[in-house]
């Protein structure tokens, strides 16, 4: 299975690939995790997506572009992949296509998670991450026992540098102007299915996996 997660900021996609990518064992491979493990790791790449992401901005194509071609060479992604928080523009979408088409494959299905502004505010405003292990959690939709602590590994949570309330409009925005024109895009293409992304987790990741059985190849 060759598969997208699209959906704006705080819509879930991280949270849901975590256990969409374990249910179907394929690599989950989101841009902004790998960018702020660079920019933790204070590479070349996280020093020159560090700004882009402080303001909410995206990371140039160029840089996203041959960060993603290189770890979707990866031996683990070969047999199937899920994508999170790539592509996030037709350029990159374009690029995607014309990269697998070039691999004698394509995507089987873009899944759009479904959800207002309003909630996502309050899903962003609330979000904590876990320095060790990445697992996110929320202060009050899915508090950890320990406020600063992760229950899974025992690390550091922190609040994102984009989860200031100005940051996570300007990433709205961001979202509106340059990401939403993926959903045509993928709708033309016959790809695009959108679920409903409100409700407890468990339930969006059963109406993902229910979406996403129906693509396998
Ligand atoms: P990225 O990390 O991809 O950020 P994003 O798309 O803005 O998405 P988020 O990670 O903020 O949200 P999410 O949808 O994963 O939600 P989550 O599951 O965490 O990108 C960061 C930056 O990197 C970008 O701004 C850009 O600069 C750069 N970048 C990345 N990709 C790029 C690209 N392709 N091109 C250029 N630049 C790129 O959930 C949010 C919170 O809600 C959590 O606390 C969670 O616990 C809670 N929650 C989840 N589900 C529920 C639920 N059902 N009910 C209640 N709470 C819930």
């Amino acid at each position: 299975m060759r598969a997208v997660l699209v959906g704006p900021p705080g819509a879930g996609k991280g949270t849901q690939a975590q256990f969409i990518a374990s249910h179907l064992a394929i690599p989950k491979i989101s841009t902004g995790d790998i960018f702020r493990s660079n920019v933790t790791s204070g590479t070349m790449l996280g020093r020159r997506a560090k700004d882009y992401m402080d303001r909410g901005d995206l990371v140039p194509d160029q840089v996203t572009i041959a960060m993603v071609t290189s770890r979707l060479q990866e031996d683990d992604a070969q047999a199937g992949f899920l994508l999170d928080g790539f592509p996030r523009n037709v350029p990159q979408a374009e690029t995607l296509k014309k990269m697998l088409s070039d691999w004698d494959t394509r995507l089987d299905i873009v899944l759009e998670l479904v959800v207002d502004d309003d909630e996502v505010v309050r899903r962003l405003s609330g979000r904590r991450t876990c320095r060790r292990c990445g697992r996110v959690w929320h202060a009050t939709f899915d508090p950890p026992s320990h406020r600063d602590r992760c229950d899974d590994c025992g690390g550091e949570l922190f609040q994102r540098d984009d989860d200031r309330e100005d940051t996570i409009r300007h990433r709205l925005d961001v979202y509106a102007q340059q990401t939403q024109p993926l959903i045509a895009f993928y709708a033309d293409e016959g790809t695009l299915l959108g679920i409903d992304a409100t409700g407890p987790v468990e339930e969006i990741t059963d109406r993902a996996l229910a979406a996403l059985r129906r693509f396998i190849r």
